[in-house]
């Protein structure tokens, strides 16, 4: 079994300073195998946000899997958008845009999903799916495959027509036949998570798509500063939400996935804090196609002076 603390969207620029110092603390506790962080390390792509942000993760565990996001292309600088979109980031935070770790359970490849011709949306080209194929697929049985975008490939539950990836219908076969057990996102500051095939029809193998929040940003969508803790070994699955709740990050609601016949089946989901659990009760599942379950992934929690924001991540 492997721990990975999954963060998301530290935004720095639009930084909760005492997030962050409780992030800090918290992981320190936590101790996971790998931490992972799916993107958007600053808010505007600049210079003094990367430097800030690059001592940051200084302080947090290591092994660290890092990947970029749209956040993290400059918006205003056209030049070097389209010349050299990742620069600074490269320079700053990491220099490998398609990170792997590995060790004798677990593989973890990252992909940079961000592109200059939009600055909110994302896709993967030709080459990274092939990258996908070349050093994911020949892994021995009984390892757990993971992939990490900054883009998420499934929408909220309550937001069908969210800014997920583009054209995520035509990676299904490759991450299939790879074996691909698990995608990790970010990018719309809401902590979910799916089997992949509650989004598209058309996939022929049941993978669990997991988001996190927003770790460390002001710009909170009705949800607390929140991270993913994830268990994972061949077949099961526990995602624990840590959400900031006054001045510390808790375990807030835990769900646990057992892998079936080849399906990912929510086995149990556990509001372990009271804000969690009126959360559970007061917002059930409403969409049709939602899974019969009682109850949803996320903690859709509005603190006191949380911006609603539903634009740009
Ligand atoms: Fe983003
Ligand atoms: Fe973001």
């Amino acid at each position: 079994m492997r721990t990975i603390a999954h963060i998301s969207d530290l935004h720095f620029g639009r930084l909760d300073r005492p997030v962050a110092e409780g992030l800090v603390a918290d992981l320190a506790r936590q101790k996971p195998d790998l931490l992972v962080v799916s993107g958007d390390f600053t808010q505007r792509a600049r210079e003094r946000q990367f430097r800030h942000a690059a001592e940051y993760l200084k302080r947090l565990p290591t092994p660290q899997l890092v990947i970029p996001g749209n956040h993290d292309v400059p918006l205003f600088d056209v030049f070097r958008r389209f010349l050299a979109p990742l620069s600074k980031y490269k320079r700053l935070i990491s220099n490998d845009l398609r990170p792997m770790y590995r060790d004798d359970e677990l593989m973890v490849l990252g992909l940079n999903s961000t592109r200059s011709f939009t600055h909110k949306s994302g896709w993967l080209s030709e080459e990274q799916l092939l990258d996908v194929r070349t050093r994911m697929c020949d892994a021995p049985n009984g390892m757990v495959k993971i992939v990490v975008t900054h883009h998420p490939f499934i929408p909220p539950p309550r937001e069908r027509h969210a800014d997920v990836i583009r054209r995520g219908e035509t990676y299904l076969d490759e991450l299939a036949d790879c074996g691909v057990d698990l995608l990790l996102a970010g990018h719309l500051h809401l902590a979910y998570h799916d089997d992949l095939r509650s989004h598209y029809k058309s996939a022929k193998r049941s993978t669990l798509s997991i988001q996190a929040g927003t770790a460390t940003s002001t710009r909170r969508r009705g949800e607390p500063n929140a991270y993913n803790w994830i268990s994972v070994s061949p077949g099961l699955c526990t995602v624990s939400v840590r959400a900031w709740c006054e001045n510390r990050f808790e375990q807030s609601l835990v769900t646990r996935y057992a892998c079936v016949d080849g399906a990912w089946q929510r086995q149990a989901q556990v509001p372990v804090d009271k804000v969690a659990e009126q959360v559970l009760t007061e917002h059930p599942a409403t969409d049709a196609d939602a899974p019969s379950t009682p109850v949803e992934a996320g903690v859709p929690i509005t603190p006191p002076g949380d911006e609603r924001s539903t634009g740009e991540r």
